[in-house]
């Protein structure tokens, strides 16, 4: 199937590989957010919905779940990854009703800048092709941290967005991690991409960051 360019948000990993390469290495470089994935994740067949270049599946595999990465970017796909790759977008998932044991969505689509309308279509969507009563993980940034500091505009969510999740049923666990980089230089190219000139001026290698965890099941 075709995919519609404005069904698909635009994304930099594609294009620009090695920067990242960064940015996944030094996000929640304690893996904090995968350990809560991998602790709360049961069983069975799994949907990674925006999987990026597979580097979360990869590390929920297990012999006992089978991770589908449904991802629309041909250029962030990794096939030497050993996962599932089907290509699709959050708002049309090309699957048949309640099939799946569980759903995450780790940094993709479900971004409150989307819209609520754009948003409730992929929620709508995921609701369609999961079991009932299975988990539903959508991981976004919590905002309210040293990370956020960098934006002129803001990131992450407000309370606004809290409420979104939370009249949908999903509740919210916030966990605090960090972005650690090997240089400050590599501090710099990360969050001059992100922020321009304020993300230049970034002089440290360790910068608190705040994950927010909306969970339903
Ligand atoms: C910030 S990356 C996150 C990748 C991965 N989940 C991770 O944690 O590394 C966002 C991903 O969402 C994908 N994406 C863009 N539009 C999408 C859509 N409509 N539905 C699902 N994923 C989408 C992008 O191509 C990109 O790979």
């Amino acid at each position: 199937m075709k995919l519609k360019e404005e069904d698909i948000i635009k994304f930099y990993g594609g294009e620009n590989p090695e920067l990242f390469e960064i940015e996944r290495r030094c996000m929640d470089r304690d893996g904090k957010v995968l350990e809560y994935l991998q602790n709360n994740l049961p069983f069975g067949k799994i949907l990674d919905i925006g999987a990026g270049n597979g580097y979360t599946a990869e590390k929920l595999q297990h012999p006992q779940r089978q991770i589908i990465a449904l991802e629309p970017d041909s250029k962030m796909i990794d096939p030497s990854k050993d996962l599932i790759w089907i290509k699709g977008v959050a708002q049309s998932l090309p699957f048949h009703d309640k099939i799946f044991d569980a759903i995450y969505s780790t940094w993709a689509f479900f971004f409150p800048d989307m819209g609520t309308e754009m948003i409730d279509k992929g929620v709508n969507e995921i609701e369609r092709v999961i079991k009932p009563n299975s988990k539903i993980f959508i991981v976004d940034n919590a905002g309210d941290d040293e990370f956020s500091s960098f934006s002129e505009k803001y990131i992450g969510n407000t309370k606004q967005d809290f409420v979104y999740w939370d009249q949908k049923g999903f509740k919210k666990t916030i966990i605090q991690t960090h972005f650690k980089f090997d240089s400050v230089n590599e501090a710099q190219r990360l969050f001059g991409f992100y922020f321009g000139e304020k993300g230049k001026l970034v002089n440290k290698t360790d910068i608190e960051y705040n994950v927010a965890v909306y969970e339903k099941g």
